[in-house]
């Protein structure tokens, strides 16, 4: 088992992976979108507000994550988003999809990222030190049907100060569907 940061060549084994892993909706529509977000972040976003990860076992890609910048008008607080993250079925369970995240956190704290943020209602988080995070100490970039889904990690400190002022995210994600 292999963890890297992606450094390019393989959108279409990605967007699959992705297209592949969210198949909950009967016709399919989520596994397309978050297909779609995927191949969106990929195209459409630059280098410095994108970074990729993956887990690849034997030249295959088994998992992957992606995180892209989150920014404010009035901090220059370095904040990214984890969204999409998806481990090919068959693969689950093994601490990969963790695993996977740990060694992100730990280029990206290398890089200089102080927090993570994500918005998921999945109890996976935690269990790699994700906690709930209050939209007043960081803003959702759009509104969002369930606040408590907004949880966060702090790479440098122990605590999260709040960040005054409204958030941005990339405009691959900025689409209500993904909230
Ligand atoms: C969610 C996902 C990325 C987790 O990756 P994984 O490799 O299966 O997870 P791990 O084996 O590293 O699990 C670590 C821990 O989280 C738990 N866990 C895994 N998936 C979980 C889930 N969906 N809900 C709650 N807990 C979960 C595991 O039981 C394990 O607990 P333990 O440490 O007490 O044994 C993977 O299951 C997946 O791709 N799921 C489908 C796509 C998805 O739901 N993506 C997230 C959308 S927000």
């Amino acid at each position: 088992m292999k963890y890297s940061i992606y450094k390019g060549g393989r959108h279409l084994e990605i967007v699959q992976l992705f297209s592949d892993t969210f198949p909950f909706e009967e016709n399919n529509e989520e596994g397309s979108l978050i297909g779609k977000l995927a191949k969106d972040l990929l195209n459409r976003t630059s280098e410095t507000d994108l970074k990729v990860f993956l887990c690849t076992h034997e030249e295959s890609i088994i998992g992957c994550v992606m995180f892209s910048k989150l920014s404010f008008h009035e901090s220059k607080a370095d904040v990214w988003l984890l969204s999409p993250i998806a481990v090919k079925k068959g693969w689950r369970n093994k601490h990969i999809g963790s695993n996977l995240i740990n060694h992100a956190h730990s280029f990206l704290r290398n890089s200089g990222v102080q927090i993570i943020v994500t918005y998921s209602e999945i109890d996976f988080y935690p269990k790699v030190g994700y906690k709930p995070l209050s939209v007043d100490t960081i803003q959702t970039p759009l509104i969002v049907a369930c606040p408590n889904c907004w949880i966060a990690i702090s790479l440098k400190d122990s605590i999260i100060r709040p960040i005054t002022g409204k958030s941005y995210c990339v405009e691959a994600i900025n689409d209500f569907r993904y909230w």
